[in-house]
């Protein structure tokens, strides 16, 4: 199975830019453009939360047009820009969200992995949450199929990252979270978004990251009073395939780049 990762879109309505200078939607294209474009195809694609810039439904209306050149399915977990509301809106027709409540969801069939997402939201917040209620619910889903390898959908990273100012909104209960992960050990990874970047670590042995965006990437500033800012390195998305019972993450990148080039000519010889 092969897993197409986009996280924090933050689509604006047309002929909005975010922080003044990032043209959200323009870039998400390119993104979803080299997706459809893959070979091999992937199953799935998620998109691990910031959807939308500002939480408005208008916002989403443009957002579902420009996933929709994707022949695959998409899957969406909320940010902590999305609204809960609009956003089970926007998507609560593709089936899998419930009707109220978290935007939490279970995914059993037909792929060999199950897909878990998680709501991390805290309205109207930048940090996210996995109160009692939400713990609870994730401890009872996990429980019901121990025996099946599970991916887990995030927006907010469980773990500190070291960029201080993505920490200070970062996740509540994560010490929780991390004893339920403990127990489970059919989760095989768990994919973030909310950095704006790509950042990996372990949670109790299971693999964790976050995603980079298609569009603009939290700067890397690990200096303890490191300002709030963002920078327009190469945006990004991940591909992550399962295969014989093993999970491997790749990152991708958008953009035109030279190449491919051989490393051998016709008669195999190598160029050098
Ligand atoms: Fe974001
Ligand atoms: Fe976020």
């Amino acid at each position: 199975m092969l897993i197409a990762q986009i996280s924090d879109t933050h689509v604006k309505v047309p002929g909005q830019l975010a922080y003044q200078r990032v043209n959200t939607s323009a870039m998400l294209q390119r993104c979803v453009a080299a997706i459809a474009a893959l070979d091999p195809r992937p199953d799935l694609v998620v998109v691990t939360g910031d959807l939308v810039d500002l939480g408005r439904p208008e916002e989403y209306t443009y957002l579902k047009a420009l996933l929709s050149p994707l022949p695959q399915r998409v899957v969406v977990i909320a940010g902590n820009h999305d609204e809960r509301e609009a956003t089970r809106l926007a998507f609560g027709a593709d089936g899998y969200l419930p009707a109220r409540g978290f935007l939490h969801f279970v995914i059993d069939e037909p792929y060999p992995l199950r897909i878990v997402g998680l709501d991390t939201l805290v309205p109207g917040e930048g940090r996210g949450e996995l109160c009692v209620e939400r713990l609870a619910w994730l401890d009872e889903t996990l429980a019901r199929q121990p025996g099946r390898p599970t991916l887990l959908l995030m927006h907010h990273p469980p773990f500190l990252t070291g960029i201080g100012h993505m920490d200070d909104i970062g996740l509540d209960g994560r010490e929780a979270f991390a004893d339920i992960v403990g127990r489970n050990p059919q989760i095989e990874l768990i994919l973030c978004g909310h950095l704006h970047r790509n950042i990996q670590t372990s949670i109790r042995g299971r693999r964790v990251l976050t995603c980079s965006s298609p569009a603009h990437q939290v700067d890397l500033d690990l200096r303890p009073d490191a300002p709030s800012c963002f920078r327009m390195e190469p945006p990004g998305y991940m591909l992550h395939r399962w295969h014989d019972g093993s999970m491997v993450s790749h990152q991708a990148v958008v953009g035109e780049f030279a190449g491919p080039y051989p490393f051998f000519d016709a008669g195999g010889l190598l160029i050098d």
